[in-house]
Formats: structure tokens, sequence, C-alpha cells
């Protein structure tokens, strides 16, 4: 798989917040913190890709004792400058293959990072090492998007999501073999253009079904979003959590 540090390096941790700023809203927190602060109960949190801090230190902040995995260290300098990032434990390491000590009654893999994970065996991974350190009861939480293959015109593999100025963003549906993808992102600075291209592998919700039941989870809640709207085939995203059986 692709190396995630290659994406979330320096430049793009430097201005990731910043750029995203809307998904820093208390509109945009708020309801996934809900979410999750409700499953973690009395118990602990693991976020997978917990970048720089944007739910682990909300959810932190209510009392919820937050652990995060990120395979980025620029990333996670970042979250370590922050007000309540002492209340945190970090480790730096791959979230289909780290693991780290105790057990939790939630964890969470948010913002369609499932999909930075490139092939099909390590998304199974992901989900197998999620699985290995929930406690019996507790949820794996996925947000991701539902593929926009019905966006393709006949013969076409692009989907356009931004079209400026100054930023243009557009999906490239590489291969359908193996749901491939990329997303670029070109944006106008001091009159230059800046492209920058980050890999994917797209998966379905049923396909995550089934890679919850290889490491033994089952479907409790499928939502189109945090504040629990209906999944329906309209959905542009979901939110859905698995619960490892008790016992
Ligand atoms: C889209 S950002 C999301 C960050 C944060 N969860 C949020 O909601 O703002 C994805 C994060 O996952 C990390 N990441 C991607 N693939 C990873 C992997 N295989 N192992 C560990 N971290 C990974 C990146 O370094 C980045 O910090």
């Amino acid at each position: 798989m692709a190396d995630a540090d290659d994406y979330f390096g320096e430049p793009v941790a430097a201005t990731y917040d910043e750029s995203l700023a809307d998904m820093f809203e208390p509109s945009a927190v708020n309801s996934a913190v809900d979410v999750l602060a409700e499953l973690a109960g009395g118990g602990r949190a693991l976020e997978l890709g917990i970048g720089t801090g944007r739910l682990a230190l909300p959810l932190a902040r209510r009392g919820i004792p937050v652990h995060g995995i990120d395979l980025s260290p620029a990333m996670v300098a970042r979250l370590h400058v922050k007000p309540g990032s002492e209340a945190i434990g970090v480790t730096v390491g791959d979230f289909a293959t780290t693991r780290v000590d105790g057990r939790f009654s939630v964890a969470y893999l948010v913002f369609n990072a499932i999909m930075n994970v490139t092939t099909q065996a390590a998304q199974v991974a992901c989900f197998r090492n999620a699985a290995a350190h929930l406690e019996p009861g507790g949820c794996f939480v996925v947000e991701v998007m539902v593929p926009e293959l019905r966006k393709l015109p006949a013969g076409q593999n692009i989907v356009p999501f931004q079209v400026g100025p100054p930023r243009w963003g557009f999906d490239v549906y590489d291969d359908l073999t193996t749901q491939t993808m990329s997303s670029h992102y070109i944006k106008i600075v001091d009159g230059r253009s800046e492209h920058r291209s980050i890999p994917f592998r797209y998966v379905w919700p049923a396909e995550l079904d089934l890679m919850a039941q290889l490491a033994g989870l089952r479907l409790r809640d499928r939502w189109d979003g945090w504040t629990r709207e209906p999944f329906t085939s309209e959905s542009r995203r979901h939110v859905s959590a698995w619960e490892k059986p008790a016992g």
C-alpha cells in the first residue's frame, strides 16, 4: 500500500486545519463527538488516523480517554501543540497493523480514511486490527463516502467535486477491477498552479459489512451521517457501527 506519510507530510499538515475549516466547525464536529461519546460510554476510545485531533480533542474534553494511531509524524506534531493534547496518547504507525495496549469501547476511522488504505487486503486488516482492540460489546465506527460511480457518464472516469477559481478538484476512478481511485487538487498560489493528488481505494457499504464479518463484527447501525438520519440508496456517505459480540 502507499505510505500515507507521503500524502500527509509537513506541507499538508501545515495547512490541514485551515484548508478544512468547515470540518472543524462545531456543526461538523459536535454530532460526531456525540455519537462516539455515547458508544464509548464509560470506556476508552481509539482513533485510527487521529490526524491533528479534530475529533479526538473534543472527545477527550468530554472526559473520554482517547488514544490515537497515525502514520504521519507531521500530523501528530500539529496535534501535540494543541491545548488538551497532553491527555491523548498517540502511537505513530500503520493503523492496519499497529497494536496498542488495553481494550477500547469504541474504535473509529472517519473522514474517508479507510480509503487511504489502497488494497482490499489492507482494508480487511484494518477491520481485524480494530476488532482486536475492542472489548466485547465494543463498536468499530467508520465514516466514508458512497462511491460515486453513478455520476460517471458512459466512457468516462472523472467526477469533478470543486470547480474554482481558485481551487479545482476531481476524482479519477482509475481501475474498476481493483477499486483504486485518486483525488486531484489544483490551486492557484501567487499566479501559479499547484497540483496534489492522493490515491484511494473506494469501498462499498456491503463490502465493508463482509470485512466486518471476517473480523468477527456484526452491523449494529448504519446512518446517512452523524445526526443518525436513515441510510438510503440516495445517501452519499454513511456512518456505520459494527459491534463485537459480547461473550
Ligand atoms: C483525512 S485525515 C483524517 C484525520 C482526522 N481523523 C480528522 O478527522 O481530521 C487521515 C489521517 O489518517 C492518517 N493515515 C492514513 N492512512 C494511514 C494508515 N495506514 N495508518 C495510520 N494512519 C494513516 C493520515 O496520516 C491522516 O492523519
